[in-house]
């Protein structure tokens, strides 16, 4: 397969005697892809019902004659002020019951049934009219379902959507009082049209409802997007996408990826460095104009999986940001890094976000590959490198890696819903073990919970995931590999109930979490294999004892292939615990040095500096912010 680079523009932004000139030049700079129109509905349906299709067409046409290939964008997350008057109660509501202002964007309800028939109108009317235009190649729906936490709704029409859902789940609501264990504080329903959403209670509401709620409100997201793709998919053969978020775990990517052709997702390593990571003042200044070694590469292995093997970066930082707190340069080289490293993870296709900068509005501090004047700012060099070397290079086939990190969303929803512990976050305990994986040179594999056949790799890692599907315990029966699962894994049932007998409850495991207690960070649990637990503890009991912590309590258990960890791992005893997996398993590791990481694609290696010196490693010296590869 060809690797490609494109690019964001948004025409309706530039006079029309503009376009063309753009088209070539993103022609002439190596570009094949050129995303357009997620934001354009107030052009393309001035008022209800009178369409203007005749700047899109130009638009579309013009850009096809110059070589490229265009992913239209559906543009449902800006519907007009019009829409508003049409359907005033179609705007989200926050969890304090405010509903979300127009003058920005994604201020819809998931749930509003009037707002999803405009959509299917809008996305019928624009499939019907370019599904069979040669230079429409892709189509995205929406735009980042999820940003500016706009995925759970406290609106009536979310209310009355949840009602049906849960009747539908339930069939009985002395079904759901059990399931949900509403005996306790007197909490019984007598009919489903009793039920509220879980906010604005007196105190915590019941985490068996908050949980329903979170995973109605993911397949809200799911049946938005379904809504879309079969209407795409009856006029247009071409692939659809999503572009997702880094982070952004409040509803199931795998369910709403399960409707998609293409996983995409929006990379912006300074924002998210500043913005989205627990990490140390001193980790954050080294990484200031890089971004965080570690996090974009979680990603494209999250989204490799959410795409079933398809995914792209449809939105890459080019420069400077405007929306987190603090906005630096990237150092030179790094757009450059960023692309290369996304294509060494299997990317289809890279796009920078976005073609100019623009002078007007709010994201008029967020750079562009050009500058507001036109002139070419630092990544389209870059941008330009990254094509020729594509050009050049043969093809970074082939992604299998040695391990397998499992990815929950409901889980995030678990612990988000109760944490017993202010540090116990799910996503930063998967990175946790992400980055750890990657520090021993490891490529990997992020799957979903219930993969039913673990044979494709020989160590499979599994922190906290809330419940373990059948599937998966099954999988683990037959295993012959290591699987290193915990902690706080199979601690709930599926109605989100402490199981009884007590968890892990995996098989051939004589072990129990008698149990738990969450720590301040700076109180460690010391290991007698050198490092300790923090945040998180779990007192073991059983027979199947692989080590203790230093006060005799039992941490780590095992047997066959399963070992079960009873804690958050700091970072030396992470790499001890992995290490030994890998070792155990036969898997060979590298410990990296510093600020590189290394990666494995098909008959190249690669690795990827993100330090602003150069780094040597095993003879070979990777400049500041670059990129080495050679064959394996
Ligand atoms: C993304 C979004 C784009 C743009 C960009 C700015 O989250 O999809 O429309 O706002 O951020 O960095």
């Amino acid at each position: 397969m060809k690797r490609t680079l494109g690019v964001c523009y948004y025409p309706e932004h530039w006079p029309d005697a503009q376009w063309a000139k753009d088209a070539a030049r993103m022609a002439a700079l190596g570009l094949t892809w050129v995303r357009i129109a997620e934001f354009a509905w107030s052009r393309m349906e001035p008022e209800p019902g009178r369409m203007d299709w005749g700047w899109l067409d130009r638009a579309i046409a013009i850009l096809g004659a110059a070589g490229l290939k265009v992913v239209l964008g559906t543009p449902t997350a800006t519907p007009p002020r019009w829409m508003l008057t049409r359907h005033p109660d179609m705007l989200a509501m926050d969890a304090q019951g405010r509903p979300r202002g127009f003058g920005s964007r994604r201020h819809y309800c998931f749930s509003h049934r009037g707002y999803r028939a405009e959509c299917a109108r809008i996305v019928t009317l624009m499939a019907e009219r370019y599904g069979g235009n040669p230079h429409v190649a892709a189509w995205q729906t929406d735009n980042e379902y999820g940003c500016h936490d706009t995925v759970l709704s406290y609106s009536p029409a979310a209310a009355a959507a949840f009602r049906d859902w849960l009747a539908q789940k339930y069939q009985s609501p002395q079904a759901l009082n059990r399931a949900w264990g509403n005996v306790f504080w007197s909490m019984d329903y007598a009919g489903f049209d009793e039920i509220g959403l879980p906010n604005l209670t007196v105190t915590e509401a019941n985490p068996s409802h908050v949980m329903d709620f979170r995973r109605f409100a993911s397949d809200e997201v799911a049946g938005f997007n379904r809504l879309q793709t079969d209407i795409i998919r009856r006029h247009s053969a071409a692939p659809i996408a999503h572009n997702y978020m880094g982070r952004i775990t409040e509803f199931d990517h795998f369910a709403t990826g399960a409707d998609l052709d293409i996983a995409s997702w929006d990379s912006y390593p300074l924002g998210f460095l500043s913005d989205r990571l627990e990490a140390s003042a001193e980790h954050k200044r080294a990484f200031v104009r890089q971004g965080d070694p570690d996090f974009q590469a979680f990603h494209h292995d999250l989204y490799r999986a959410v795409g079933r093997g398809r995914w792209w970066i449809m939105e890459q930082q080019p420069g400077p940001v405007n929306w987190a707190p603090y906005n630096p340069d990237p150092l030179p080289g790094m757009a450059r890094l960023w692309a290369w490293e996304a294509f060494a993870h299997g990317a289809e296709a890279v796009c920078y976000f976005r073609w100019r900068q623009a002078p007007f509005a709010q994201e008029q501090m967020h750079a562009g590959l050009l500058r507001p004047d036109s002139a070419p700012a630092p990544a389209f060099d870059e941008a330009a490198q990254v094509a020729r070397e594509l050009a050049a290079m043969p093809d970074v086939a082939g992604t299998a890696a040695p391990v397998a990190l499992v990815f929950d969303y409901a889980s995030a929803w678990a612990w988000a819903t109760q944490p017993q512990g202010r540090d116990f976050d799910y996503f930063r305990l998967v990175f946790h073990f992400y980055r750890g994986l990657r520090e021993l040179g490891l490529s990997v594999d992020i799957i979903p919970p219930d993969t039913a056949d673990l044979s494709p790799w020989k160590v499979v890692v599994a922190p906290g995931v809330a419940t373990l599907p059948p599937a998966f315990l099954a999988a683990l029966e037959r295993f012959g590999g290591i699987a290193l699962i915990g902690p706080r894994s199979n601690s709930k049932t599926a109605d989100f109930a402490t199981p009884v007998p007590l968890p892990p409850n995996l098989p051939g495991l004589d072990c129990t979490v008698a149990r738990v207690e969450s720590l301040p960070p700076d109180v460690p649990v010391p290991l007698d294999g050198g490092g300790a637990f923090l945040h998180w503890r779990e007192k073991l009991e059983g027979n199947d004892v692989l080590e203790r912590a230093r006060d005799g309590v039992p941490a780590v258990m095992a047997a066959g292939s399963i070992r079960y960890l009873g804690g958050w791992p700091d970072d030396a005893a992470r790499y001890r615990l992995l290490a030994a997996a890998c070792d155990d398993a036969g898997v060979p590791t590298e410990t990296m040095n510093g600020p590189l990481r290394r990666r494995d694609a098909g008959g190249v290696r690669f690795y990827f500096n993100y330090g602003a010196e150069p780094v040597t490693h095993r003879g070979i010296t990777v400049p500041a912010a670059g990129v080495h590869w050679s064959p394996r």
